[in-house]
C-alpha cells in the first residue's frame, strides 16, 4: 500500500494493489459538501491520468458510506463541481470505479454508487434513496439509473416510499453486485483488478426491463393517493416511470425538478422538521450527563396503553414485569400483550425467534413487591390523582432507591404526583400515545424535581424505544394537549361563527390533515372531553368565552360513532352530515344573539393554524417547550399535523 495521498480536506486516497482506494471522510455523515465533491473529481482526474493506475475504488469511513447531499448546501448558491458531473465522471472513467458500501448510502451516496461499474456491500449496509422525505425527488441520476438496474417497479417503490433496503435485500433487488462478509475494501480491490480491461457495465447506457402496464398503473395510483397532495412523490413517479425514455433527456428532467422542488417551501418544511427531529435531544442542562442503566422496566396497569408500552419495551429488548391489581386482570393483561405479539408475527413484523425471546422477558404479576428488580417502573393507571399518588407511595417501598418512576398521565399533574413520594427527584413523566407500540412520539415531562440523570435516563429510553422524544415542562395537558385544546376552542368559535363542522374538517382534511377534528372526536367518542370539562366546570373563569355546543351534544345522547351519531350522523356506518347538529348550532348562536357569517376554507385553516401557533407561543414564553421546532414535532407525530407543512410554529411564518 502507497502513502496517503490528499485530493481536498474531506478525500484522500492509498493506492493497494495499484488501485487507487478513495476514502471519504466529511463528518458526521460523509454528506457529498462542496469540498468531496471536489476531492472526488480530483481523485477520479488522477485515476484516468495515472499510467499505474488500473481503477478506482471509493467507500467512506466511519460506520457511513455516504448519508446524501449537504442539505445545509439547499439554499445557497450552487458550488462547482455539480454531484450529477461528478458522477458522470464516475460512470464514464476509462478504468473501472467500484462501490465498497461500508454503511449507509443514501440519496446522493446511492446515486454516487449507482454510477460505480461494480458496487459490494458490507453486510451492515443501508441502502435508499429517502429524498421524498425532505419533499425533493433524487437529484443526481436516482430515478434514472435504479430502474436500469433493477426495473421500474421495483424502482418505483423504493424512490417513492424513501425506504432503506437491507444489504441482502439490495443484493436481491440487483442494487448491489455483491456482499463482502469481510475486507470489504480487499474485495472491491480485486473486482477492480478484474474488471480492469473488460468493457465496463454504465449503469446509464442499460436498458430497461420491460414493465407490466396496469401494475405500474396501479402500484402509481396508491403512491398518489397516500401523497396527499406532496408534490415530491407526484413528480417520482413520473421521473421514474418515464425512465424508459433516452438517459441523458431523463437526467435533464429529473435535475430540473429536483431544483424546482428544493427550492420550495414544502422541502423547507420537511427540512425544518429533519434538523428538529436531531435537535429535539439535546436538551440544555444534560451536557456530559450520562444516564442510569436500564434493562428491566416494569409496567403497572396493562390496559390498551399499558399493555402497548410493555409491545414496545419487549421490541426493544427490554425485560419487562408487568402489574396489574388481580391475578385475574395480571393474566387478562398478558393474554393482551401476547396477542399484540402475535399480530406482529403474523403480520411479518415479528419472526418466531423474536417472538419467543420478547415472550419469554414478560412477567406479569400482582403483586407490587415483585417489581424490586425494576430499574425504571412506568405507570399506565387510571387517570386519578389519588390512584396514581397511591401507587408510586407503594412503589417507593419496593424499587431500589436509584430506579425510576414514570408517570404516564396526560392531563394530571405530575409535581402533585412525585410530591406524594419519598424521591421526587427520580420521577418524570413519560406521556406515551395510544397505541404506545405503534406512535413515534413521546412527550418527557420534565418536573421541577426530576433529576438531570433520570431526564437523560427517559432520553435514552425513549431513543432505544425508536420513539421521538420531545421534552415538555409541567403544564396541564404538556405540549400536545394544550395546543390541541387551544385548536379544538378555535374550531367550536368557528361553529359559533357561522362555520359547520364538515366545512371546518374539509379545510382541515384539504391541509393535509388525514382527518378533519369533528371526524376525529366521533371516531374516538366525546364522552372523555365531556367529563374532563365537567371536572373543570368550576374553576372556568366566567368571563372566558365557552361554547356549550358538545356539551349539548354529549347530553342528548350523541356520544360519537359508536352511538351512530356525534357531530355527524351514521347511517350504515356512513358519515353524514346530520340537519339535527345544525339545527343545534343554530340554537346556540341565537341564544348568544352571534349573527352567522360564512367563511372559506383559507379562512378557516388560518384561524386554526393562528390558534395553534399563539398557544404554541405561550408554551415559548412559559419554558414549557424549549425551541418551536419541538411543538412542530409533537403536532405533527402525535395529532397528525402534516408533516410537509412543518408544523404550526413553521406554517406561521
Ligand atoms: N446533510 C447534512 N447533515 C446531515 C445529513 C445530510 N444529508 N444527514 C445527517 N446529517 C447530520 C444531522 O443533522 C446530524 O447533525 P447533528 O449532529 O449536528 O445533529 C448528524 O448528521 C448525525 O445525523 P443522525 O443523528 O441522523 O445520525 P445517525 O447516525 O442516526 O443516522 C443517517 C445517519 C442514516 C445518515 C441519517 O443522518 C440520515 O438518514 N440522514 C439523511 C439521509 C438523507 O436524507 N439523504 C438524502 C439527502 S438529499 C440528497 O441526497 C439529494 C440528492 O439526490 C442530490
Amino acid at each position: 500500500m502507497s502513502d496517503l495521498s490528499s485530493f481536498s480536506a474531506t478525500v484522500s486516497a492509498t493506492t493497494r494493489d495499484s488501485v487507487l482506494v478513495v476514502t471519504i471522510d466529511n463528518a458526521p455523515v460523509n454528506a457529498t459538501s462542496v469540498d468531496v465533491r471536489s476531492g472526488l473529481e480530483k481523485a477520479l482526474t488522477h485515476a484516468e491520468t495515472a499510467t499505474d493506475v488500473l481503477g478506482v475504488v471509493i467507500t467512506g469511513a466511519g460506520k457511513t458510506f455516504i448519508g446524501g447531499a449537504d442539505i445545509n448546501e439547499f439554499g445557497k448558491p450552487a458550488m462547482e463541481p455539480t454531484l450529477p458531473a461528478v458522477i458522470e465522471k464516475i460512470e464514464n472513467l476509462s478504468k473501472p470505479v467500484v462501490a465498497a458500501l461500508n454503511g449507509a448510502a443514501l440519496g446522493g451516496g446511492l446515486e454516487v454508487a449507482l454510477a460505480c461499474h461494480h458496487r459490494i456491500a458490507s453486510p451492515s449496509a443501508q441502502l435508499g434513496l429517502p429524498e421524498v422525505k425532505l419533499g425533493i425527488v433524487p437529484g443526481a441520476g436516482g430515478t434514472q439509473r435504479l430502474p436500469r438496474l433493477i426495473g421500474i417497479a421495483a424502482a418505483l417503490e423504493l424512490v417513492t416510499s424513501g425506504r432503506v433496503a437491507k444489504a441482502d435485500e439490495a443484493l436481491k433487488l440487483g442494487i448491489v453486485d455483491e456482499i463482502a462478509k469481510d475486507d470489504l475494501v480487499g474485495a472491491a480491490v480485486s473486482a477492480v483488478q478484474n474488471l480492469a480491461g473488460t468493457p465496463l457495465r454504465r449503469t446509464g447506457a442499460l436498458s430497461i426491463a420491460p414493465a407490466d402496464p396496469a401494475e405500474i398503473e396501479t402500484a402509481a395510483a396508491k403512491i398518489l393517493a397516500k401523497a396527499r397532495g406532496q408534490k415530491a412523490p407526484a413528480e417520482a413517479v413520473r421521473l421514474v416511470t418515464t425512465s424508459t425514455r433516452p438517459f441523458a433527456e431523463g437526467l435533464a428532467d429529473e435535475r430540473a425538478t429536483f431544483i424546482a422542488l428544493r427550492d420550495s417551501r414544502e422541502a423547507a418544511a420537511l427540512r425544518h422538521v429533519f434538523f428538529a427531529e436531531r435537535e429535539s435531544s439535546k436538551v440544555e442542562g444534560l451536557e456530559g450527563i450520562e444516564a442510569r442503566l436500564v434493562s428491566t422496566i416494569g409496567i403497572c396497569g396493562l390496559g390498551l396503553m399499558g399493555s402497548g408500552i410493555a409491545v414496545a419495551a419487549l421490541g426493544a429488548g427490554y425485560s419487562v414485569i408487568a402489574l396489574d391489581q388481580t391475578p385475574e386482570a395480571a393474566e387478562k393483561g398478558r393474554e393482551r400483550i401476547i396477542g399484540l405479539l402475535e399480530r406482529n408475527l403474523a403480520s411479518g413484523r415479528l419472526d418466531q425467534a423474536s417472538f419467543d425471546a420478547q415472550k419469554a422477558r414478560l412477567s406479569v404479576t400482582a403483586s407490587d413487591a415483585d417489581l424490586a428488580p425494576c430499574d425504571l417502573v412506568i405507570e399506565a393507571v387510571f387517570d386519578d390523582l389519588a390512584v396514581k399518588a397511591d401507587l408510586f407511595q407503594r412503589l417507593d417501598k419496593v424499587i431500589r432507591p436509584n430506579a425510576i418512576l414514570a408517570t404516564n398521565t396526560s392531563y394530571l399533574n405530575p409535581d402533585e404526583i412525585a410530591a406524594a413520594t419519598a424521591h421526587p427527584e427520580r420521577v418524570l413523566g413519560l406521556h406515551f400515545f395510544s397505541p404506545a407500540h405503534v406512535m413515534r412520539l413521546l412527550e418527557v415531562v420534565r418536573c421541577a424535581k426530576t433529576a438531570p440523570d433520570v431526564l437523560a435516563t427517559g432520553l435514552a429510553v425513549a431513543k432505544k424505544l425508536r420513539k421521538l422524544p420531545v421534552v415538555t415542562g409541567v403544564t396541564e395537558g404538556f405540549i400536545g394537549n394544550r395546543i390541541f385544546s387551544a385548536y379544538r376552542r378555535e374550531a367550536e368559535f368557528l361553529l359559533e361563527d357561522g362555520a359547520l363542522p364538515h366545512e371546518i374538517d374539509a379545510a382541515l382534511e384539504d391541509y393535509g390533515f388525514p382527518m378533519g377534528l369533528f371526524a376525529v372526536y366521533d371516531m374516538a367518542g366525546l364522552e372523555i372531553a365531556w367529563a374532563r370539562r365537567k371536572r373543570q366546570a368550576a374553576t372556568r373563569d366566567p368571563a372566558a368565552r365557552y361554547v356549550e355546543i358538545a356539551d349539548t351534544l354529549c347530553e342528548t345522547g350523541r356520544l360519537g360513532q359508536k352511538a351512530g351519531r356525534g357531530w355527524y350522523f351514521y347511517p350504515e356506518g356512513k358519515r353524514t352530515i346530520d340537519p339535527e347538529v345544525t339545527a343545534i348550532i343554530e340554537a346556540a348562536r341565537a341564544k348568544k344573539g352571534i349573527a352567522p357569517r360564512s367563511f372559506s376554507k383559507d379562512e378557516i385553516q388560518d384561524r386554526m393554524l393562528k390558534a395553534m401557533a399563539t398557544e404554541g407561543e405561550a408554551l415559548l414564553a412559559e419554558h414549557v417547550a424549549t425551541r418551536p421546532g419541538d411543538i412542530d414535532l409533537v403536532m405533527i407525530n402525535g395529532y397528525g399535523f402534516p408533516a410537509h407543512k412543518g408544523g404550526p410554529m413553521f406554517a406561521r411564518d
